[in-house]
């Protein structure tokens, strides 16, 4: 295949977080594919053939692959593409083309940061949709944790859920929302209080430590 697709990070959400290579192969793009979100800030006005990723993985892969007979087909993802995006199923389904990725900052990388903490030796696990073994988030003297979070597994149960498996509620929880927006949040609480927050926060980073 001669075209080519290139995944490109485009980091938590500001632009201010995002690497100029980004910016660039995004600005130089014929081809577009991102989130609602993605192509309504960096889509530009004419010109660019876009499309909306929505839940049928199927159809944008379709997309992909009738584009790619003419043109590269820049794909927009958040955070960085190698760290639980669609990444892999460009991989799975396009095993024979050429492929490029841009790196971004993940959400995780910009929480610790946030935080002013090191994350060489934290246990970085998704919730995002996805389970983990017990034994990843039991605790242990010392133990940092960095979790993504979705609508189930939020600021409200995954504290609870960490109670259970022996952290002690004094522990440390940092909620981190919005992360590089105007509006960005970041609360720092317990195990034991969080669950008694009035807001609950689905789509954040945790960071936990004792
Ligand atoms: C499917 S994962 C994508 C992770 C992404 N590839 C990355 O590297 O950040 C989506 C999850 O990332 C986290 N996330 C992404 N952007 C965020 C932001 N701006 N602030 C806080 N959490 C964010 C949330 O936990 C969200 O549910």
């Amino acid at each position: 295949m001669e075209h080519k697709i290139i995944v490109v990070g485009i980091g938590p959400g500001s632009k201010d977080y995002m690497i100029p290579a980004a910016l660039e192969t995004i600005e130089q793009a014929q081809v577009l594919v991102g989130s609602s979100r993605a192509i309504e800030q960096y889509g530009r006005k004419d010109g660019q053939t876009k499309f909306i990723i929505r839940a049928d993985i199927e159809e944008v892969m379709a997309f992909i692959g009738r584009q790619l007979e003419n043109n590269d087909v820049v794909v927009m993802v958040s955070g960085d593409p190698g760290y639980y995006s669609l990444l892999e199923a460009i991989r799975r389904h396009f095993e024979d083309a050429k492929l490029e990725v841009i790196p971004g900052l993940s959400s995780m990388q910009v929480a610790f940061a946030k935080l002013g903490l090191s994350w060489y030796e934290a246990e970085l696990v998704s919730l995002h949709g996805r389970t983990v073994s017990s034994e990843r988030l039991v605790y242990y003297p010392g133990k940092v944790l960095g979790l993504l979070t979705d609508k189930k597994n939020n600021s409200k149960t995954i504290p609870a859920m960490l109670k259970k498996l022996g952290w002690p509620a004094g522990a440390m929880v940092a909620i981190c929302n919005r992360l590089s927006y105007p509006d960005e949040k970041i609360i720092i609480t317990t195990i034991g209080e969080a669950a008694r927050l009035e807001t609950v926060y689905l789509n954040c980073v945790l960071v936990v430590k004792s």
